[in-house]
């Protein structure tokens, strides 16, 4: 199977994750074998064959008929996915807390404060449950929507699904109006986590918005998703192409590469104020198949005013 069609390799999840910072992951198990330095420089040149690579996949685009086919089916294309992996992809969680302190935060002034989050795109719970065991919150409720019923299936039938704390349901976050179990201005925080890349570009503006109405006045949209250039997109063959940046894998689910003036402008659009925008340029490298692959994730924070 070809990385392209590997959502688990592409979300980048299932590596060490450091602080940003450059250095050398010495933390890495298979350090001898598999080296990553993060927080890395591309010169000009390394920038023009990324443009080149993404210019040979694209150019090609596929048809009307097939572009529709990919959309409607959406939650198919998924419900495969996690029919075949359960709940056995995006997995590794341990960066989740280090670069969202806020979803558990260890100093809470007042821990019997409530505090609801709410999850779009949460799949198989790879982030929900480690804000469930991680925060000690007497009054937290966490929600969860996904449109594959079978992610939001096996997120419930795990032994740590705490139906007390935790409410999770089927919906298509692009629905113009959402079916919420909470009202409007009441979320504390919104996380997406590799969700937006998955939806359609037309209709990521819709969504945004949506959060900001569901998000309370001073509340936090939490995002971390594809960057421009990652390696992901730069390995797409031709004819994956639905329109510029946005691809089919081999097994249907679709991606989107965001730069970060993209995310600045959807986000901002909707209200948003600006917190941390993060180009997250990593670099890995593996000695034993002497391969060098660059990654590329965007990482905000953007809060709802007063
Ligand atoms: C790459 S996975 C990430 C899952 C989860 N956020 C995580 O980090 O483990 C993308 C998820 O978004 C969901 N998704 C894609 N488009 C969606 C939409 N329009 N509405 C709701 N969920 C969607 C998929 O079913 C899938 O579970």
């Amino acid at each position: 199977m070809s990385e392209a069609s590997q959502p688990v390799e592409d979300a980048g999840d299932n590596e060490k994750r450091p602080q940003f910072g450059t250095r050398l992951l010495t933390d890495d198990a298979d350090v001898f074998k598999h080296n990553a330095w993060d927080h890395v420089q591309w010169d000009t040149e390394q920038e023009e064959a990324a443009q080149a690579a993404v210019e040979k996949n694209s150019t090609v685009k596929m048809s009307d008929d097939q572009r529709e086919r990919f959309q409607s089916d959406a939650p198919k294309f998924w419900n495969s996915f996690y029919g075949i992996h359960d709940n056995g992809f995006f997995k590794d969680r341990h960066w989740l807390l280090t670069e969202f302190p806020e979803l558990a935060p260890n100093e809470a002034n007042d821990k019997t404060q409530a505090r609801s989050i709410f999850e779009l795109g949460c799949g198989v719970g790879n982030t929900i449950f480690p804000i469930l065991e991680l925060s000690s919150e007497t009054q937290l409720r966490v929600y969860g929507c996904d449109f594959s019923e079978r992610a939001i299936e096996i997120l419930r039938s795990q032994r740590q699904f705490d139906a007390k704390r935790c409410e999770v349901f089927v919906m298509d976050a692009t629905e113009e109006q959402w079916q919420v179990p909470f009202e409007e201005n009441s979320q504390d925080i919104i996380v997406m986590i590799f969700v937006l890349s998955a939806i359609e570009p037309s209709k990521m503006q819709r969504v945004l918005e949506n959060c900001y109405r569901y998000l309370k006045p001073g509340g936090l949209l939490l995002f971390r998703d594809y960057g421009r250039y990652d390696l992901a997109q730069l390995r797409f063959k031709s004819g994956k192409c639905l329109e510029d940046n946005f691809y089919v894998r081999g097994d249907g689910t679709m991606v989107y590469f965001f730069t970060e003036q993209e995310i600045r402008d959807m986000f901002s659009k909707t209200g948003l104020k600006e917190e941390q925008l993060i180009v997250d340029r990593r670099l890995q490298v593996n000695r034993g198949r002497g391969l060098k692959m660059y990654r590329v994730w965007i990482q905000t924070k953007f809060r709802k005013p007063l």
